[in-house]
């Protein structure tokens, strides 16, 4: 069977992203599990992780596969071997999938053209992410009751979007479900191509309920990805777009793809309430990740057959 690339979820349809729910509940029932054996999944992991990392890991372990974990220290990539010789690498070795997560932005892309062996983005700079918007769906879905429930849900995606390959994926994703967005975050941290998007664009947490949010996506400030100083300052950032107790109205749900900065994007007191969504989005990425794992190396139409 084929290998499929996994790389970005623009241009997705609701069919497909449909299909990969679907699977991922047959996953999670168990029904899923041994489908990967025989094949090898080679984890290349360039850039900090915890969440993806180990639900990968275990989404490979889980469906059988043999699992190889390479990182940048400990691996020839700290020699200077560039990202297409690791890769080629990897292929010429065995691997059926390559999960890789990487600083540059196209970095999976470019991976994609030089493997045989199936690419599933894990994270590419600010590009895309889109297993973690597909767990998002997942547990959003869950949370409403099904998948047809979140056609007509107001969203609002809060935050440092110009830094986001969470949002790069998530707004395309959100929206072939159905579910109506809008963006919320100071000028500096929105990139140009937010126009594009043809999406209202709000000025803090209070506005979007106001819009009629009900779900507030939160996406962390990424300092790390920041050249100048793009918020006057934290607290001030906090003031207008982090979510708090007082936000919490009947209905509203919190979301974020973690690791969250407490206090920054959501408060303290807000990140295990009930109304948060934060360790389901969590629990759903085994699940997912079996589903993308199965689909990217073929073996889904094996157990579907
Ligand atoms: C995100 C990432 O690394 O892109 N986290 C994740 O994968 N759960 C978001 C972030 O780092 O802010």
């Amino acid at each position: 069977m084929g290998a499929r690339d996994f790389l970005t979820l623009e241009g997705c349809g609701r069919a497909e992203i449909r299909e990969i729910l679907e699977l991922a509940a047959a996953c999670e029932e168990g029904r899923m599990d041994g489908s990967l054996a025989g094949k090898t999944v080679c984890l290349a992991f360039f850039e900090a992780s915890t969440r993806t990392a180990v639900s990968f890991e275990l989404a490979a372990r889980r469906c059988g596969a043999d699992v190889i974990s390479l990182s940048e220290r400990g691996s020839s990539i700290s020699k200077g071997e560039s990202l297409v010789d690791t890769v080629v690498t990897l292929d010429r070795l065995g691997a059926d999938a390559i999960v890789l997560r990487h600083p540059a932005a196209g970095a999976a892309r470019l991976a994609a053209r030089f493997a045989a062996a199936a690419v599933v983005n894990a994270g590419d700079g600010c590009g895309q992410h889109p297993t973690q918007a597909l767990l998002d769906l997942y547990s959003l879905s869950r949370a409403l009751g099904g998948f047809e429930e979140l056609a007509g849900v107001r969203a609002a995606v809060v935050g440092d979007i110009l830094h986001s390959r969470v949002a790069r994926s998530v707004i395309p994703a959100f929206r072939a479900a159905g579910v109506e967005l809008a963006l919320v975050a100071p000028r500096t941290l929105l990139p140009l191509e937010a126009e594009v998007w043809g999406l209202p664009v709000l000025s803090s947490v209070d506005e979007a309920l106001g819009w009629g949010a009900s779900v507030l996506y939160m996406l962390r400030l990424q300092r790390e990805r920041m050249t100048g100083a793009r918020v006057p300052s934290v607290s001030e950032y906090a003031r207008y777009y982090a979510v708090g107790r007082r936000h919490l109205r009947p209905g509203v749900r919190v979301m974020h793809p973690g690791p969250v900065n407490r206090g920054v994007e959501i408060a303290g007191d807000v990140v295990l309430d009930g109304a948060s969504l934060v360790p389901d989005q969590v629990a759903a990425g085994v699940a997912v990740r079996s589903a993308v794992l199965a689909l990217a190396t073929g073996v889904e139409q094996e157990v579907a057959a």
